[in-house]
C-alpha cells in the first residue's frame, strides 16, 4: 500500500501536489475542467489541514517558443479560483527568485500555481527527460509531494518521480480512486473481453496493441489511429492522419491478431477539419485522395455494436472521431447509445473520452470514468506506473 496525504501531518507545511490539469483550451477558454474539478477533493483536503499548497501541472507539448502562448496554465488558475471560492497565486514561470520568493511568503490555507511545468521542456526537455537536477529545485520548495496526477502518472517527468525522490511522499485521494476501480478489472477482466481504441495520440498507442491483444478478445478501433492500420492493410486513406514510422508494425499486428483486431468499414471524409464543412459517408476502400477520414460510419457503429453487445468486460479509450466538431461527432455519441444499453463493466479512460461521454450525457451510464487515457492503457497492458511505483509504501 502507498503511503497518502492522510499519512502527513500537513499544518503549516509547504506540500506541493502534482494534479493533472492538462485541459483543452481554445482562444483562452477552458471547454471541459473535470480533470480540475477531480482534482478539488485533494487541493481541499490540504486546505482544510491547513497546508501551504503548491500546485504543478502540464499543459500540452511544449516545442517551441510559440506554444508557450497557447499553453499557459493562467486560464487555470482562473477557473480553479471560481471553483474553490478563494485566490490563486499565480506564478507565470517554473524556477526563479520571484516563485522562490512568493513560496517563502505564502501562508496556511493559501494556494499557489506554479506556470506549465512543460515549459522547461526548451530546456532540453528538462521536464519530459526528468532532469535530476530539476527535480532537486522542484523539490526544494516544498516539505512534502503529493502526487495526484493520474493521468501522468505512466510518464516519469520531472515534476512527477524527479521530486518524489527527493521529497517525503504520498498519493492524493484521485489516484487512490482510480486504482480502486481500475485494478481490479483490469487484472481480471470478465470475457469476453473488448477494448476500443480511438483518439488522434497515435504513436503512443499503436504501441501498446500488442500487449493488448495479449489480454483482450477484440480491439476495435477508431479514430485518428484507425487510418495508420487501415493503409497497412492496404487501403488508400487520401489525406488522413498517418502515422508512417508505425507502418510495418500495423501490419505485423494485422498478420498476428487478425481475428482481435476490427478496423472500420466506412468513414465520414471532409476536405477540412472544421465547423460546418461539407462531408461525405463512403465505404473504406472509397476515401478520395484530397479527403481526410475523421469518423466512423453508420456501417462500422453496426459492425462495433456485434462485438460489444456480446462483451462482459470494455474499456474505451480515445473518441473514434474528431467529435469537438459536430459533423464528426456522430460515431462517438452512438458508440455511447450501444454502450449505455449494455449490461457490462465499462471503463472509460481519458480527457478527451471522459470529455465525450459527459458532453452527449451518458456519464451515469458507465462503471468508471478514469482521468487518464495513456495511464489507464499502461496499466491494462500489465505495466507499472512510475509516477505512483516511486511513492513510498507505508511501513
Ligand atoms: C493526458 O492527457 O493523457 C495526460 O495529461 C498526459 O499527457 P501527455 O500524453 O501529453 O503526456
Amino acid at each position: 500500500m502507498k503511503k497518502t496525504i492522510r499519512d502527513y501531518d500537513l499544518k503549516g507545511k509547504r506540500v506541493i501536489i502534482r494534479v493533472d490539469f492538462n485541459v483543452p483550451i481554445q482562444d483562452g477558454e477552458i471547454t471541459d475542467d473535470n480533470r480540475i474539478k477531480a482534482s478539488l477533493e485533494t487541493i481541499r483536503y490540504a486546505i482544510r489541514h491547513q497546508a501551504k499548497v503548491i500546485l504543478m501541472s502540464h499543459l500540452g507539448r511544449i516545442k517551441t517558443e510559440e506554444d508557450k502562448l497557447t499553453n499557459t496554465l493562467e486560464p487555470v488558475a482562473l477557473r480553479l479560483s471560481e471553483l474553490l471560492d478563494q485566490e490563486i497565486i499565480f506564478i507565470d514561470e517554473t524556477r526563479g527568485k520571484l516563485l522562490e520568493d512568493t513560496i517563502s511568503e505564502l501562508k496556511e490555507k493559501e494556494v499557489l500555481l506554479i506556470e506549465n511545468t512543460r515549459f522547461e521542456d526548451l530546456n532540453d526537455q528538462a521536464e519530459s527527460q526528468n532532469n535530476e537536477e530539476l527535480g532537486k529545485y522542484w523539490a526544494s520548495l516544498g516539505d512534502i509531494f503529493i502526487n495526484d496526477a493520474f493521468g501522468t502518472s505512466h510518464r516519469s517527468h520531472a515534476s512527477n518521480v524527479g521530486i518524489a525522490s527527493n521529497l517525503a511522499n504520498g498519493i492524493g485521494f484521485l489516484i487512490e480512486k482510480e486504482l480502486k476501480a481500475l485494478e481490479k478489472t483490469i487484472q481480471r477482466p470478465r470475457h469476453p473481453f473488448t477494448v476500443i481504441l480511438g483518439g488522434s495520440k497515435v504513436s503512443d498507442k499503436i504501441k501498446m496493441i500488442e500487449n493488448l491483444a495479449k489480454k483482450a478478445d477484440y480491439i476495435l478501433i477508431g479514430g485518428g489511429m484507425a487510418y495508420t492500420f487501415l493503409k497497412a492493410s492496404g487501403i488508400e486513406i487520401g489525406s488522413s492522419l498517418l502515422d508512417d514510422e508505425h507502418l510495418a508494425f500495423c501490419q505485423e499486428m494485422l498478420e498476428k491478431y487478425s481475428d482481435k483486431i476490427i478496423l472500420p468499414i466506412d468513414s465520414v471524409n471532409a476536405l477540412e477539419i472544421k465547423e460546418n464543412v461539407e462531408t461525405r459517408e463512403c465505404f473504406i476502400n472509397e476515401i478520395k485522395e484530397n479527403e481526410i477520414g475523421l469518423d466512423i460510419g453508420n456501417q462500422t457503429v453496426k459492425l462495433f455494436k456485434q462485438y460489444l453487445e456480446k462483451s462482459k468486460t470494455i474499456i474505451w479509450n480515445g473518441p473514434l472521431g474528431c467529435f469537438e466538431i459536430e459533423q464528426f461527432s456522430s460515431g462517438t455519441k452512438k458508440i455511447c447509445e450501444v454502450l449505455s444499453r449494455i449490461d457490462a463493466k465499462k471503463i472509460v479512460g481519458g480527457g478527451d473520452t471522459g470529455a465525450a461521454i459527459i458532453q452527449f450525457g451518458y456519464e451515469e451510464s458507465v462503471s468508471h470514468i478514469s482521468t487518464g487515457g495513456g495511464a489507464s492503457l499502461k496499466l491494462l497492458e500489465g505495466k507499472k506506473l512510475p509516477g505512483i511505483e516511486i511513492i513510498e509504501n507505508k511501513k
